[in-house]
């Protein structure tokens, strides 16, 4: 499996220096979550940020952070929606209302996330973060194929049918030759906000052990936090301090 030969390179309106797509296989392990809390942290150390939501079915970045803007076209590119200063692309943008579904087959998924990616003016960025909907199929592959990624942010959860699935996206993220960054292991504990003691509600952590046994070099965890859940509804994520910088692991 390659991805040289369906590479596109960066369009003229934009100036990327690292695209990371954020996966795992599994479905609600905090995927969107984990993509808005990496690119907040990123945009509160100065770095300029954009996310491309490439979930077309599922579209969950507007919501957390709180967009309800509609895309532009100028001179045939998206002219962007901001919050904080983090650019973001979504279908969302392009629909009459943000409740409207999407009842698309593959083919038509695919060609919105080509042209997500070849008609945004991105401008400059540091980062340019990808979230990637749930499984390992058609949605993963082309990004991973047509988009010159850094490399792979993969997110896990201390449950042991999630380790068992996101087994199989590290393996094939390295089938097509994708560096996997980073494991994140998210709802990893719990901290008591009476006494600041940690509990472990779905089990042990595994980050160490999936990260030792697959040759991943860089792990992070993230706390299964009220407050995560309550800014994603409010749409102000972007005010979430993480307990730990996880802008050097990308
Ligand atoms: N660390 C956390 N603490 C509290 N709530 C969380 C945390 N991570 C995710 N959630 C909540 O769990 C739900 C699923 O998270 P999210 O949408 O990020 O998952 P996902 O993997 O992107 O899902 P999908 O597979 O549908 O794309 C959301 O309601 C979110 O607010
Ligand atoms: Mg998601």
């Amino acid at each position: 499996m390659s991805k040289a030969k369906f590479l596109i390179p960066q369009n003229s309106k934009s100036n990327i220096k690292n695209i990371v797509a954020v996966m795992s296989g599994k479905g609600g392990v905090g995927k969107s979550t984990v993509t808005a809390l990496l690119a907040s942290n990123l945009a509160q150390k100065g770095f300029r940020v954009g996310i491309l939501d490439a979930d077309i079915t599922g579209p969950s970045i507007p919501k957390m952070f709180g967009i309800k803007a509609r895309a532009e076209v100028s001179g045939g590119f998206f002219v962007l929606p901001q919050s904080n200063g983090i650019q973001v692309m979504s279908i969302n943008f392009l629909l009459e209302e943000e409740s409207s579904p999407v009842i698309w087959r593959s083919p038509l998924v695919i060609k919105a996330i080509k042209d997500f990616w070849t008609k945004s003016a991105w401008g400059d960025l540091d980062y340019l973060l990808i979230d990637l909907p749930p499984g390992t199929g058609d949605v993963p592959l082309t990004v991973m194929q047509t988009i010159p990624l850094k490399g792979m942010v993969l997110v896990t959860s201390p449950h042991d049918v999630t380790v068992m699935i996101v087994k199989k996206a590290v393996n094939m993220v390295r089938k097509v030759g994708i560096p996997v960054l980073a494991l994140i292991e998210n709802m990893s504990y719990f901290r008591c906000p009476c006494c600041g003691q940690d509990t472990f509600i779905f089990g042990e952590s595994k980050v160490k052990e999936i990260a030792r046994e697959s040759g991943i070099s860089a792990t992070a965890v993230l706390p299964l936090d009220g407050e995560i859940a309550k800014l994603e509804e409010r749409g102000e994520i972007y005010q979430y301090v993480l307990p730990q910088d996880v802008s050097r692991i990308i």
